[in-house]
C-alpha cells in the first residue's frame, strides 16, 4: 500500500479576499460570504453544529444513506471512483465504502490541511482503495484534477450544502457536476426539505448557541483578514426562515450604532442593522426533483425519512 497521494490546486490570494470582504461589507444590504465562516476553528464549530439536538440534517441524512446506500449501489454497480465534494473529516463518505466498494476515492475540499490528516488515517483503515486528496474551492467553479478517476465517477455532495448556493447557483454547480462526471457519471446528493419554522429556526439557533459562535467567529475573521475592528460584543446572532425565499438566512445584527474601520474603508451600522452571512435554501421533494432535470441529469432515485425532513437523490 502507499499512502494518499494530494495536488492542491487552489492557493488563498489574501489581496483578493479582502477586496471581497470590503465590497461585502460597502454593498447595501451588508454580506460576507459564508465560505469566510469556515477558518480552523469554524470547522471545528460546524463539527459541533452536527452533533446539537436541535441540527437534525446530518443525523437524518446519515440514517437515509446507512438504510439505503445497497440500494445506491445496486444502481450504481461497485468498484466506481468515488469523489467526495467538501470532505471535510472523510467520515461521510467512508461510511458508503461497504456498499460501494470504489476503487478509488477523491477527496475535495477547501482545506488541503484538514484533509490530509483524514486521508491518511482512513488509507490505514483502507488498504486497498486508492486515494487521492484535493485542495479546491469549487463555490464558483467545480474543477477536477485531470486523473481525478478513471472508469465511471461517482460523486457524493452531502449535508445539503446545496442549500448554501442560490437556486440559480445551485443550478449551476449541478450542470458543472454532470460535466465532471463525465461519460456514465453518477450524482448522490443529500438536499434538506421544507418544514415548519419552528423546527428550521431552532436548527439555526441552538440552545447552547454553537450556531452562534459559528456566525460570530466571522467578526474574528473580518479582523483577521482585512483589518477590521469588528467587536464580537456589538452584534447578535440572527437566524430567520425566510418564506419567500424558502431559505434560513443567518445575519449579524448590531446591537448599537457603530462605524467598522479597516485599512482603506469603512462602513457605518445602525442599531438593528444587519451584515447577511448566509442562505440555507430548503427545497420541496419536486422542487430538487424538476432541478435536476433542468441540469440535465435524465434519471434519478430518491429517499427520504419518515417525517420527510431530509432526502438523499441519485441523479445520473
Ligand atoms: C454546510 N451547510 C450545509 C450548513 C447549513 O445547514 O446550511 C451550514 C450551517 N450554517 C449554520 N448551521 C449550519
Amino acid at each position: 500500500m502507499s499512502g494518499p497521494k494530494f495536488v492542491q490546486l487552489y492557493r488563498e490570494d489574501d489581496a483578493a479576499l479582502r477586496g471581497e470582504l470590503a465590497l461585502g461589507l460597502l454593498a447595501r444590504p451588508a454580506s460576507v460570504s459564508p465560505k469566510f465562516l469556515y477558518d480552523a476553528l469554524g470547522s471545528h464549530l460546524f463539527e459541533a453544529i452536527t452533533e446539537l439536538p436541535e441540527y437534525y440534517p446530518t443525523r437524518t441524512e446519515r440514517a437515509i444513506l446507512d438504510r439505503h446506500a445497497r440500494e445506491v449501489a445496486a444502481i450504481t454497480g461497485r468498484g466506481r471512483t468515488l469523489i467526495d465534494l467538501g470532505a471535510g473529516s472523510c467520515e461521510k463518505a467512508a461510511r458508503l465504502f461497504d456498499a460501494l466498494a470504489p476503487l478509488r476515492y477523491v477527496a475535495v475540499d477547501i482545506s488541503i490541511e484538514y484533509l490530509r490528516r483524514a486521508l491518511t488515517n482512513l488509507q490505514h483503515r483502507h488498504p486497498g482503495i486508492e486515494m487521492v486528496g484535493v485542495g479546491a474551492d469549487f463555490s464558483s467553479t467545480l474543477v477536477l484534477p485531470p486523473d481525478a478517476g478513471r472508469g465511471e465517477r461517482l460523486l457524493f455532495y452531502p449535508g445539503s450544502s446545496i442549500g448554501n448556493f442560490t437556486p440559480t447557483d445551485a443550478l449551476r454547480f449541478l450542470r458543472q457536476a454532470r460535466a465532471a462526471g463525465g461519460p456514465g457519471g453518477a450524482l448522490l446528493i443529500g438536499v434538506d426539505l421544507v418544514k415548519d419554522k419552528a423546527t428550521l429556526e431552532r436548527a439555526y439557533d441552538d440552545a447552547l448557541r454553537v450556531t452562534a459562535a459559528f456566525n460570530l467567529n466571522l467578526l474574528r475573521r473580518l479582523e483577521a483578514l482585512l483589518g477590521c475592528d469588528a467587536r464580537i460584543d456589538d452584534f447578535d446572532h440572527v437566524a430567520l426562515f425566510n418564506d419567500a425565499e424558502s431559505r434560513i438566512e443567518m445575519h449579524l445584527q448590531a446591537r448599537r450604532p457603530l462605524v467598522l474601520r479597516w485599512p482603506g474603508g469603512e462602513r457605518a451600522l445602525a442599531a438593528g442593522e444587519r451584515i447577511h452571512t448566509e442562505n440555507s435554501y430548503k427545497y420541496t421533494l419536486d422542487g430538487f426533483e424538476a432541478l435536476l432535470r433542468q441540469a440535465g441529469f435524465a434519471r434519478t432515485a430518491r429517499w427520504s425519512d419518515e417525517r420527510g425532513w431530509f432526502a438523499v437523490f441519485l441523479a445520473s
